[in-house]
């Protein structure tokens, strides 16, 4: 599906988590003029009118596509989805997408979906339209309260458990158990994972070690989203025929296995983890 740029109004704006000060919201907008999207396709949003046409739209994962609305999960980190927090119904936004990949789905075999914080956000929709739920498992690491996150709905469809860093001692549990839960799932299972860099360097290094397939959702900083800025370029070995082409090549005299810097927008987000160089 071509992507279009669509003005979108918003539903309602739904603060996530408890406390005074609400840090994670689910932005219901109208729907798109674009009527389907892959689970793991995102979208670049930003408000409007624009406070400064010097400000570039935003990356988001679709949360959750339906007739009735888009949804967007977001947690405030800076300029953009602080605006974002303060929009209210009736604002509008503008939309460009469906854009990016898709997570893929083998219904004919288990599934472990890793999570960490904000990289929840994609595996709302992809537990959604999964023709097998039954067959996915879900780990997910956050260091904000359970409630602050979209993780009720996907527990609901598959086994999901959680685990939340409140000290940095925690860190070593969590990733002892992502470690193991990987090597469970190889050779025959497919590993999933969206979230921080560390994260996803952990998850890529262990699915080499033990053999397992792995696809990894990168949350690169986007500027234009649409593969025309090269502001998300990530090294990676990728087969010729899936970029197009890489852009920067890491220079004249480096060897064909270096890599090269290819776009997170134009080849992502997601990556097969032994593709994807940290
Ligand atoms: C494909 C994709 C999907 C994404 N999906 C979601 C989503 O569903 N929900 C969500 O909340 N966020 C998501 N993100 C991240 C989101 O795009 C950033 O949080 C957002 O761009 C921050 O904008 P800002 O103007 O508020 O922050 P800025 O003012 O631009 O930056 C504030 C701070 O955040 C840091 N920062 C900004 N972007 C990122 C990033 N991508 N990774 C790490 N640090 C960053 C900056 O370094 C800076 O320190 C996604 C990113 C990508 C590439
Ligand atoms: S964000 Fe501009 S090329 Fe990817």
């Amino acid at each position: 599906m071509n992507p279009t740029i669509s003005r979108l109004k918003i539903l309602d704006i739904v603060p996530f988590g408890s406390g005074p000060k609400h840090e994670f919201f689910a932005l219901r907008l109208t729907p798109p003029k674009w009527e389907s999207c892959a689970p793991g396709q995102f979208v670049m949003l930003r408000p409007l009118p624009a406070r400064s046409e010097a400000v570039c739209p935003r990356p988001f994962s679709i949360c959750k596509l339906t007739g009735g609305h888009l949804i967007v999960f977001f947690q405030v980190c800076g300029r953009v989805t602080a605006e974002m927090a303060a929009l209210q119904a009736g604002d509008t936004v503008q939309v460009t997408g469906p854009l990016g990949n898709s997570l893929p789905v083998r219904a004919d075999r288990p599934t472990l979906i890793l999570a960490g914080g904000i990289g929840i956000a994609p595996f709302v929709e992809y537990v959604d339209k999964h023709p097998r739920p039954a067959t996915l498992t879900v780990e997910f690491a956050h260091r904000h309260p359970l409630a602050c996150y979209p993780f009720e709905g996907i527990a609901e469809k598959c086994a999901a458990r959680s685990h939340m860093e409140t000290v940095e001692q925690d860190r070593d549990a969590i990733v002892a158990l992502m470690e193991q839960r990987i090597r469970e799932f190889a050779p025959a299972g497919l590993v999933l994972a969206c979230g921080p860099t560390p994260f996803l360097r952990l998850v890529g290094n262990t699915a080499a070690a033990c053999g397992a397939e792995a696809h990894l959702c990168l949350e690169t900083r986007m500027a234009c989203g649409i593969g025309a800025c090269q502001g998300c370029v990530v090294k990676a070995l990728l087969p010729a025929a899936d970029d197009a082409p890489p852009v920067l090549r890491s220079g004249p005299a480096a060897p064909p296995d270096d890599g090269a810097f290819v776009r997170t927008c134009a080849c992502g987000p997601t990556f097969r983890a032994d593709q994807v160089i940290f």
